[in-house]
């Protein structure tokens, strides 16, 4: 079994604490069965700033509820079933995601060509984790700026001056992007990871709880109808090809697909626990927590006449106010941000866990040198993010290209990974459970009815790999 098996523990120090944790759980407490420990694990990563500040700011820009619904079409047909294969590819390989590929692809006869899948991953990962660094950055300066107080009572103009001057100052951004950068190192470098599933039971939770509260505050807005028409009520004239591959780009990036991670967490997840069940628990989680936060914002957005399309700064623009209006505003303001700091701290981890598994794998460097390594060169990459959003903020390197005039390089990283890169990712993995794998292993992992396993199978086989390349076909043309 992956979980015990020696060389499948050696090769992730970083989830030998959730392996432990697994087992642990089994055998001494009985009060966290496995399953719980991956649902952790997974909606750790999974839950993030993807939820709280990307999913409001990308539903803005796009309109509203269409985008919203093709979202959530997205996580059903294209997100759910890749999350099973994922998790399913890395339990039958038992190994780093690289090496389960390639693992499974030779014990089938295969090309060790599929290494492809987990090299893209592993890009994008590192990629995305240098911007997402910069906004954990801007996470945690707003956990100061709340518990100071200086929010309480203020007008929507205030509270946006305070972001525009937090994004105008490169030295203050790099400082919280370089304490955002070690907070995901220490944690990656140490290699336990037990400690924060343990906090995430905790924390994830109490986000909700917090979530809730500001829905709670959004309704006294007398905007809250307007809010729940703008994402539910889908307008599809409003609806553009480009907002449709947004959509389908943020479902991966929310769920945390196409770059292996779910492979990597799905190798210490024991044979008898359903995939099925866990991946959509995950996936429900993850989408509850988007809609709560869209729930929260749209009606401050909406009472105080600001621009829904406001873009990244949307929820910076937003939350404050509200928590400046509330009663122990600042009280719930900080905890809040607090609470986002820790759900992007455990999606960042995962972030750079496969990309220092790799570099320890392959090029045999201990995983001090390799988090060191890794972590440095895109804390680096990350000041490019920075720069954009001030001095170079004019700067569209590939401006020539229509569909990417005026993006800077961090809305190009952005844009590459999250629906390029993942929908990618995604598209290999469907087509490598689809295509490559033996039905008779896929069947044993999944266990499903036959009914349910060939609707999963024709989904993978088919249905993904067309709706992402039609996608991608649209947005070419
Ligand atoms: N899912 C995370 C979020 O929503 C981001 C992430 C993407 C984490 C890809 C790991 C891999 O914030």
């Amino acid at each position: 079994m992956s979980v015990t098996s020696s060389d499948s523990a050696s090769h992730s120090g970083a989830l030998e604490g959730s392996s432990a944790a697994l087992e642990g759980s089994n055998a001494k407490r009985g009060l966290w069965s496995s399953r719980l420990a991956f649902i952790l694990a997974a909606t750790g990563s999974a839950v993030g700033l993807g939820n709280i500040w990307k999913f409001p700011y990308v539903t803005g820009e796009n309109g509203g509820g269409a985008f919203v619904l093709v979202y959530l079409l997205c996580i059903a047909i294209v997100g759910i079933p890749i999350m099973m294969a994922e998790v399913m590819i890395g339990r039958r390989g038992g190994y780093s995601p690289v090496k389960s590929l390639s693992q499974i692809a030779e014990r089938d006869r295969l090309k060790p060509a599929w290494k492809l899948v987990g090299a893209v991953g592993i890009l994008a990962g590192f990629l995305i984790l240098s911007f997402y660094s910069v906004i954990g950055g801007w996470a945690i300066s707003y956990v100061g700026t709340t518990a100071s107080g200086q929010l309480s009572g203020q007008s929507a103009d205030a509270v946006g001056a305070i972001f525009s001057g937090l994004l105008s100052d490169p030295t203050t951004l790099l400082a919280w992007h370089t304490l955002f950068m070690a907070l995901v190192m220490v944690v990656v470098v140490r290699g336990v990871r037990s400690g924060l599933e343990r906090a995430v039971s905790i924390l994830m939770p109490a986000l909700f709880v917090l979530l809730l509260i500001v829905v709670g505050y959004a309704m006294t807005t007398g905007h809250f109808g307007q809010a729940a028409a703008f994402l539910f009520q889908p307008d599809f004239s409003k609806l553009t090809t480009s907002g449709i591959l947004v959509a389908l780009g943020h479902a991966f990036f929310t769920l945390s697909l196409g770059m292996a991670v779910m492979m990597a967490y799905g190798s210490y997840l024991p044979k008898n626990i359903s995939i099925a069940k866990t991946s959509i628990t995950v996936s429900v989680i993850d989408t509850g927590v988007a809609l709560l936060a869209g729930l929260a914002i749209f009606p401050i957005v909406f009472a105080n006449g600001l621009e829904p399309g406001a873009g990244p700064g949307l929820i910076f623009q937003t939350l404050p106010l509200a928590f400046g209006q509330m009663p122990m505003g600042s009280f719930f303001g900080t905890l809040f941000f607090v609470l986002l700091v820790f759900a992007a701290w455990t999606s960042g981890i995962s972030l750079l866990e496969p990309i220092v598994e790799w570099l320890e794998e392959r090029k045999g460097m201990n995983r001090t040198v390799s988090t060191l390594g890794a972590g440095i060169v895109c804390w680096a990459l990350g000041i490019a993010s920075i720069l954009s959003l001030n001095l170079w903020a004019d700067f569209a390197p590939l401006g020539f290209v229509p569909m990417l005039e005026g993006k800077t390089i961090f809305d190009l990283l952005d844009f590459f990974t999250a629906n390029i890169m993942l929908p990618l990712g995604g598209l290999l993995v469907a087509l490598f459970a689809g295509w490559v794998m033996s039905r008779q292993a896929m069947e044993k992992e999944l266990a499903l009815s036959p009914g349910m396993f060939n609707l999963w199978l024709i989904t993978v086989r088919f249905v993904t790999p067309v709706a992402v390349a039609v996608v991608f076909i649209y947005n070419l043309m």
